[in-house]
Parts: C-alpha cells; structure tokens; sequence
C-alpha cells in the first residue's frame, strides 16, 4: 500500500529535487561570481549510496520522480552508473535530470538505456559571443552538440533561458524559433534574485512582458493545460512543433501547488526554495538513524512547511535577501 507523504496544507510531496554537487564548469553572472564559490569539501557531500539509500525512503513515502540538479551534474564523477541504479528502485517512475550540457552529450546515449525521457538543458541564448560573456565560458558548440544527441536519441528537451534586461532579451526570439521546427519546449524563466546584490526591485521582464513580446512575434499563444506542481506555463503556436513555456519564477505562480522535495548537495533538506534548510539528513544518516528515524523526521518537517516561502522573502528588504548561489541550492 503506497503511504503518501502530504505537507500540513494537503500538498503531496512527490518530486524530488536532489543536488549532486555543489561545483560547476560554467560561471553564470546571475548564479556564481567569476572566481567560482567556496565549494565544498568530498567528505560533506552525501555519498552515491547515501542519496541512494535517501531516494529509495523516499520513494517508500510517495516520491514518483527524481531530478538531478547541481551544480552541474556531469562534473560529478561516475553519475552515469549511480544514475542507473537510482531508475531501477522500485516506485520512481521518472528520473531526469537538468543539465548546463557541456559535458552531457557522450552520456546521451546511456541515459537512453536506461529509460530517462526528457532532460532539462539551459540555455539563454544561441548566440556564441553572447553565451561567452553570460557564462564566462566558450561552450556553446558542446551546449549544441548535447542539444542534437538529445533529439537524436528521442529524449524529450526542455530548454531553460533566463531573462536578462540588457543581457539576451534579443535571444528570445531566436530561442523561440527552435519549436517552429523541433518538438522541443523552451522555457522563458523570470530571473530570481539570487547572489547578485544588483537586482533591480521591479523585474522589467516578468511573465506578462514575456509573452506579450513573444506573441507580437510568433502570433498568438494558446495556453495548455499543466500539471499541479508544474512550474512553467506551457503554450501552442500555431504551426509549431514544439512548446513554449513561462516560468514566473519571481512572480512565484505556482507556490500553492508545490509538490517538491530538495536535498542540497551537502544533504540539507529544504520544503522551500527559499528556506535556510530545515533538517540535516546527512548528520542523521551518519549518527546511525534507521529508516523509520528517517521516515519520521522527514514527516516531521513537512508538518511545519510555509504556505508560500516566497511571501516571506518578497517582503524583505533587498539587502536581506538571501543571495545564496542557485548551484548550491540546486534550483
Ligand atoms: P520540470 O520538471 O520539467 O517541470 O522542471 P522544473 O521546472 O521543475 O525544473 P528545472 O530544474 O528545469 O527548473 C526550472 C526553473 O524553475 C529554474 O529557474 C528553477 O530554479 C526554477 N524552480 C524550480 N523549482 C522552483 C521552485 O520551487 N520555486 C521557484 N521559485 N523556482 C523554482
Ligand atoms: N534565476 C532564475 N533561474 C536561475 N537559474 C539559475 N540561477 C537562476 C536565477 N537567478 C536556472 C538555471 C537552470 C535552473 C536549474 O535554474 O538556468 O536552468
Ligand atoms: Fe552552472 Fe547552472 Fe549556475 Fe550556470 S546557472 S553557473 S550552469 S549551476
């Protein structure tokens, strides 16, 4: 009899969000400074069979899929095998990760094998000068390679491009036109104030400029339907292959129907994007908790889960936010 773990405002929790690593082989300006972050050392990381041993609790209580954050998740040294034991614990139907793509594509093929449908692959622009200076990294042609392998080998793709006022509003279009003729999804993501000190208070680009400027373009969007828990808004255009999507990541839309789970890569469990970490897994795991242990201080702290984290944050003044970097986080 599969128990489901509900929060105390009646959302299910069954997605997991799982930081594999704190590192990363980009430096966005929106996520890290140039010089990279302190990252953590080997021995505070969770271990392969500790997050496996996580995962299958977890699938115990409800958790039907798994996503793979980072960080970037292919810096992390054999991901692929621990990526195939996760698919085969009984209970995770989905398993997917989301990636920045420089070191995915010679993986491709694998993640085929072993069932992963759809993969997440950020990219704020198409443009190799202007993905330089937003990365400080030339990769783009390996983001590209990883782009094709995917379609290649029938995984589903969805593209995450955050917006930037002044950075790669021209690349939106250009984005956009990939679902003309693939049947790939791209995601327009509002820009979150995450470790920049900069951000502005008012978003110039939020959700509603977004769309109003993409269907001036492309013509009109019809909306269709999502999944509670689902992030984006997803949209049909007329005559094209693909979707395209809106996430109103600073607006926060989709707060009532949360249905995540995040484990930061050092194992701090979060009910919120914007909580501190509400229970350090890894320390339990150590002292020796057994699974019921686990089972009950995850119940636990899903007991006491704000309604809507980000209220709270909103709220703020800007030099309190929490600039946290999102490779720590894990998104
Ligand atoms: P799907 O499972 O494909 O719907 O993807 P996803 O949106 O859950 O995950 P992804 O890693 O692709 O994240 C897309 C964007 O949504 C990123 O900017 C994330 O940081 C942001 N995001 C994901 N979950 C949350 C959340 O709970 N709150 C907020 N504010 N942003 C989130
Ligand atoms: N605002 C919005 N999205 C962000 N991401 C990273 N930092 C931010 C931010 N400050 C996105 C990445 C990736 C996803 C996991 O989070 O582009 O696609
Ligand atoms: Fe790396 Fe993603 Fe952060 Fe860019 S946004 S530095 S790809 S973790």
């Amino acid at each position: 009899v599969p128990s489901v773990l509900f929060d105390n405002h009646g959302r299910p929790l069954e997605y997991l969000r799982l930081a594999v690593t704190d590192r990363c082989n980009l430096r966005c300006f929106y996520c890290m400074p140039e010089e990279g972050i302190q990252y953590l050392p080997k021995q505070e990381l969770l271990t392969y069979e500790e997050m496996e041993r996580l995962v299958a609790i977890m699938a115990g209580l409800g958790v039907r899929k798994v996503r793979l954050t980072g960080g970037e998740p292919f810096v992390r040294r054999d991901l692929v095998p621990f990526m195939s034991r996760l698919s085969a614990i009984p209970g995770i139907e989905e398993l997917t990760l989301t990636t920045n793509g420089v070191l995915t594509a010679p993986h491709v093929p694998e993640l085929a094998r072993m069932g992963v449908k759809a993969v997440n692959l950020s990219l704020d622009t198409l443009d190799r000068a202007r993905f330089a200076s937003i990365t400080r990294r030339d990769e783009l042609p390996r983001v590209l390679d990883t782009f094709y392998a995917l379609l290649a080998a029938g995984i589903r793709v969805k593209i995450n491009a955050v917006v930037m006022d002044g950075q790669n509003t021209q690349d939106l279009l250009p984005l956009a036109e990939l679902t003309r003729e693939l049947p790939v999804d791209v995601r327009f993501i509002e820009e979150m104030p995450f470790n920049g000190g900069s951000h502005a208070a008012t978003l110039p680009w939020n959700h509603t400029r977004i769309r109003e400027h993409l269907e001036l373009n492309l013509g009109t969007l019809t909306p269709v339907a999502t999944r509670p828990g689902d992030t984006a808004s997803h949209y049909t255009v007329a005559g094209h292959q693909g979707r395209l999507g809106i996430i109103a990541a600073y607006s926060r839309t989709f707060c009532g129907t949360c249905n995540r789970i995040r484990l930061t890569a050092e194992g701090g469990l979060k009910t919120c994007l914007y909580d501190q970490g509400v229970l350090d897994i890894r320390a339990l795991l150590r002292s020796g908790a057994s699974d019921a242990d686990i089972v009950a201080a995850l119940t636990s702290a899903f007991r006491h889960r704000a309604a809507n984290g980000f209220e709270a944050e909103r709220q703020r003044p800007l030099h309190q936010l929490s600039f946290e970097s999102m490779s720590t986080i894990g998104g």
